[in-house]
C-alpha cells in the first residue's frame, strides 16, 4: 500500500466544538489547517449533548458567519429558574449581568452549522480515520500519521498539532512532565428526551430531598430532562413510571406549577467527574478541550470551556504567523489554566450547591440550603452565580 504525504499548517486532531471552531478561526486569520476525525460525519452530527451556549460563545458564533440558523431556531433565556423548599426563585441574568443571556442550542446543531460551513469553503475534515500517532513533537515539523477511511496509510505534515480529540483520545498521553487532577462524585445524572411541549419557558434546577432534577429544553417539540441517580445505576432501575414519578416529587412546587409527561425516546446515565491537565502543550503539540479538563455538566460549561481554549490557541498561533514571535504560544497552557480553573470552581460548587450527597449529613444539607437562600435573596451572591453562568469574559 503506498504511503501518501501532505502538509498543511494546523493539524487538528479531532472534530468537535474545539477542533471545529479552531478550524474556523484559523481559516478567518488565513491559516491552513487540516482535522482529521475518527468518527463518521453522520454520528458527529448525531450525537446529542449539551445545550447551553455562553454570550461570548454565541457572539464568537455570530462574529464567524455562523450564527443565521442558531438565531432562529436557538432558545433565548433572560436566566434560569433554582428550586428548593417547595419554592420557585427566578434569577434574571439580563438584569443581573448588563445584558447576557443563556442560549440553548443544542451542541449537535453547533456541529452541523460548523461542519457545513467548513466544508462549503473548501475546508478539509477527514471523518473515519484510524490509527492516528504523533510524531516529531519537539522539532520544528511535527508529523500526524494515521490510516484514511479507505484503509490507505496516510501522513499529516504540519508546523503545529492541536491534539483537540475529547476525553478519550491519543493526545493528552504525549504531553510530557503534565500532573493531572481528579474529583469524584458519589452521583450521577440519569438523561432522558422527551416528545412533549415545554413545561416552562427556562431552565429549572431543583434541589430536592430525593435528589437533584433539571429541567431543559431542545425543541418545542423535544424537552431534556435530568435526574440525580447513583452512578452505579443503569437504565434498567429507572422504568419510566419511575422516572416520572421522580421527576415530579423533584420538580414540583406549591404554586400548582406541573411537569408535562411524554413519551420518552431516549436514556442514558452519564457519569460526574471533574479533571484538570495541568500542562497543556509539549513542543508543538497543544491540547483543549476535554482532552485537557472535564466538568461536570451542572454548570453547562463543557462545551464552552472547550471553546475557549481554541480562541487562545488560534492567538498564539496568528501571532506566531503574523510576527514570527512564539511568546503567546509559550503561554498557551496559563492563559486557558486560569479560565479553566474558575469554571471547574464554578461546576463543583454548582454541583455540590444542587445534589443531595449521600456522604453529607445533616448539617451539610442546611448548610446548602443556606447558601441557596443567600443566593436568591442576596443581589451580590445572585451576581456572582449570573456571571460565572453566562460565561466570564475571555482574558
Ligand atoms: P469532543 O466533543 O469529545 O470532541 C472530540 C472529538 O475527537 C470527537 O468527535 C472524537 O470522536 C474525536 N476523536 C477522539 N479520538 C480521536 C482520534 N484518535 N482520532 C481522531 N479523532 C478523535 N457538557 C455540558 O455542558 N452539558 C451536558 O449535558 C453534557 N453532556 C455530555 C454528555 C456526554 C455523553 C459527553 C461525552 C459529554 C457531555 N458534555 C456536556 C460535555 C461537552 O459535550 C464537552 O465538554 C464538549 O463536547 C467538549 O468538546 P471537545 O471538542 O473538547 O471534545
Ligand atoms: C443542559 C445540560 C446541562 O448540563 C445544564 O447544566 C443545562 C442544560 C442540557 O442538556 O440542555
Amino acid at each position: 500500500m503506498s504511503h501518501a504525504a501532505v502538509r498543511t499548517q494546523v493539524g487538528i486532531i479531532g472534530a468537535g466544538p474545539a477542533g471545529l471552531f479552531l478550524a474556523h478561526l484559523l481559516h478567518r486569520q488565513g491559516i491552513e489547517c487540516v482535522v482529521l476525525e475518527s468518527r463518521s460525519r453522520e454520528a458527529v452530527e448525531g450525537t446529542i449533548r449539551a445545550g447551553v451556549l455562553e454570550q461570548w460563545t454565541v457572539d464568537l458564533m455570530q462574529d464567524l458567519g455562523l450564527g443565521e440558523r442558531m438565531q432562529r431556531e436557538g432558545h433565548f433565556h433572560r436566566g434560569i429558574t433554582l428550586r428548593f423548599a417547595g419554592e420557585s426563585h427566578h434569577l434574571d441574568f439580563e438584569d443581573l449581568t448588563g445584558g447576557k443571556r443563556v442560549t440553548v442550542y443544542p451542541q449537535h446543531e453547533v456541529l452541523k452549522d460548523l461542519i457545513a460551513a467548513r466544508l462549503a469553503h473548501g475546508g478539509e475534515i477527514h471523518f473515519g480515520v484510524r490509527d492516528v500517532g504523533l510524531h516529531d513533537l519537539t522539532t520544528d515539523r511535527p508529523r500526524i500519521t494515521y490510516t484514511t477511511q479507505d484503509g490507505e496509510p496516510q501522513t499529516l505534515h504540519c508546523d503545529f498539532i492541536a491534539g483537540y480529540d475529547g476525553s478519550q483520545g491519543p493526545s493528552r498521553q504525549y504531553v510530557e512532565g503534565r500532573s493531572e487532577y481528579q474529583h469524584l462524585y458519589p452521583f450521577g445524572w440519569l438523561g432522558i428526551l422527551v416528545e412533549a411541549p415545554p413545561s416552562h419557558h427556562e431552565l429549572i434546577y431543583a434541589r430536592h430531598a430525593r435528589g437533584f432534577a433539571l429541567l431543559s429544553t431542545r425543541s418545542p417539540e423535544i424537552q431534556r430532562l435530568y435526574l440525580q441517580c447513583r452512578p452505579t445505576d443503569t437504565m434498567a432501575d429507572y422504568p419510566d413510571e419511575l422516572i416520572w414519578s421522580e421527576l415530579h416529587q423533584r420538580l414540583e412546587t406549591a404554586d400548582g406549577w406541573t411537569l408535562t409527561e411524554g413519551r420518552i425516546f431516549q436514556k442514558g446515565v452519564i457519569g460526574m467527574r471533574s479533571f484538570v491537565c495541568d500542562r497543556m502543550q509539549h513542543g508543538r503539540l497543544f491540547i483543549g478541550g476535554d482532552a485537557a479538563h472535564i466538568v461536570p455538566p451542572t454548570g453547562a460549561k463543557g462545551l464552552n470551556l472547550a471553546v475557549a481554549d481554541a480562541v487562545y490557541l488560534s492567538r498564539g498561533l496568528e501571532c506566531f504567523y503574523r510576527t514570527g514571535q512564539q511568546d503567546e504560544l509559550d503561554r498557551y497552557t496559563d492563559t486557558c489554566l486560569r479560565r479553566i480553573w474558575k469554571a471547574e470552581r464554578f461546576s463543583w460548587y454548582m454541583t455540590n450547591l444542587l445534589h443531595t450527597n449521600p456522604a453529607e449529613g445533616p448539617f451539610e444539607q442546611r448548610i446548602r440550603l443556606a447558601d441557596l437562600d443567600y443566593v436568591v435573596h442576596s443581589r451580590a451572591a445572585a451576581t456572582a452565580l449570573a456571571e460565572n453562568y453566562v460565561g466570564l469574559p475571555l482574558d
